[in-house]
């Protein structure tokens, strides 16, 4: 069934189309200077010292482990409330992830009390997960990674151009990763981004991202280097340039679209915020942010009420999804379980409503509607 209002648009037009176009156009559509533009670009755009381009954020994470030297035997504190590609980084290093609760129900990112209670001598790093673009408690977290000597890497999917006091989210850890995924706030089909201040971080990106290589095709082609050393067990992570050339020309749209974004979280907050049955995470929060979902909490309610619910909106021809069916709980990490009593009940009664820069006040007033 088509939905009257999908949960999510793409914000394409001709330019996306054109820029693909005139790559292949071009000639050269493996990684090239476009991928070069698009690193420069982001870089500078969250004012970090470094990007480097990627097939898609999962394989930044999985890059950050390897950088980071997260090994065999050790643990890394990640929340369960995120997409499983979090959790999944930390096993392809074959590490152990260990779950820490959210914060609450209003603040739904993972929560520094708790990292502190699964810290063992075990532990070398915190992934955190910028909730729907909302910063997690940075200062505190990054505060725990000094005094315990942790890494910090920041799934930053969900928050492209979201601050936190004064930064960017993404430069705040020693790794920052990012998703340009078709439902991101910057699409391109399939792609990622991992940042970093750290130049040799940069560096071992990008060998390992080409099979652990010296030199890149590009380079080659465009007689810069003639022949090639593998130096690290590396892989094929590459961004290539149509996907790049998407990525610049959604970048040419980001902060205007996260503007309207910004509104359309005030019109829900405005109907929402007096609704006794509704909690609206980050409600209090001020700070500009990319609001990449936007998920609610239904008070006093477990899942089967909320599936409910789900289906009656549906059935209005409204889109809605889960974010997210907590990671902790899957058959496939049934040995990492741990009790996180706070994200069982986020996810059982959480409900991600539509949100993207074209819906209307009329649009949201229709999806309150049905939750009166
Ligand atoms: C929080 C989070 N982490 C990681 C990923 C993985 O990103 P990708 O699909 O680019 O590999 C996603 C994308 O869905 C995500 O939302």
């Amino acid at each position: 069934m088509a939905y009257k209002i999908p949960l999510f648009d793409l914000n394409f037009d001709e330019a996306e189309a054109q820029a693909a176009y005139d790559v292949i156009k071009s000639g050269w559509i493996s990684t090239g200077p476009k991928c070069l533009e698009l690193e420069e670009q982001f870089a500078g755009m969250l004012e970090a010292k470094h990007a480097v381009s990627l097939a898609n954020c999962t394989v930044a994470l999985h890059l950050a482990m390897v950088i980071l030297g997260i090994t065999k035997g050790d643990e890394v504190i990640v929340p369960s409330l995120t997409f499983v590609a979090t959790a999944n980084a930390v096993r392809y290093v074959n590490a152990t992830p260990v779950f820490a609760d959210i914060c609450s129900l209003e603040e739904p990112t993972i929560s520094p009390d708790d990292i502190k209670t699964k810290i063992t001598d075990k532990t070398k790093a915190i992934i955190v997960m910028h909730y729907a673009g909302f910063p997690c408690r940075m200062d505190e977290i990054m505060q725990i990674a000094q005094e315990y000597n942790l890494k910090v890497v920041e799934d930053a999917c969900h928050g492209p151009l979201s601050e936190y006091d004064g930064k960017k989210l993404g430069t705040i850890g020693d790794i920052g990763c990012f998703s340009f995924f078709s439902n991101k706030n910057i699409s391109t089909g399939e792609g990622g981004m991992l940042v970093t201040n750290n130049p040799d971080y940069a560096a071992e990106a990008k060998l390992l991202r080409s099979h652990g290589m010296t030199t890149m095709s590009y380079q080659r082609a465009s007689g810069h280097a003639t022949e090639y050393d593998i130096v690290r067990l590396g892989y094929n992570y590459r961004m290539d340039d149509i996907h790049a050339a998407i990525g610049l020309a959604q970048l040419e749209k980001l902060k205007a679209d996260l503007e309207k974004r910004a509104q359309v979280r005030n019109w829900y907050l405005e109907v929402l915020n007096d609704h006794d049955q509704i909690i609206v995470p980050f409600a209090k929060h001020r700070g500009f942010v990319s609001n990449y979902i936007f998920p609610i909490v239904l008070k006093g309610t477990g899942k089967v009420q909320r599936d409910d619910l789900r289906n009656h909106i549906h059935a209005k021809g409204i889109q809605t999804s889960i974010h997210y069916p907590a990671v902790h709980r899957f058959s496939s990490f049934k040995d990492y379980y741990r009790d996180l009593p706070l994200t069982d009940q986020y996810v059982d009664s959480t409900l991600t409503l539509p949100m993207y820069a074209r819906l209307s006040d009329s649009d949201i007033r229709d999806v309150t509607r049905v939750l009166q």
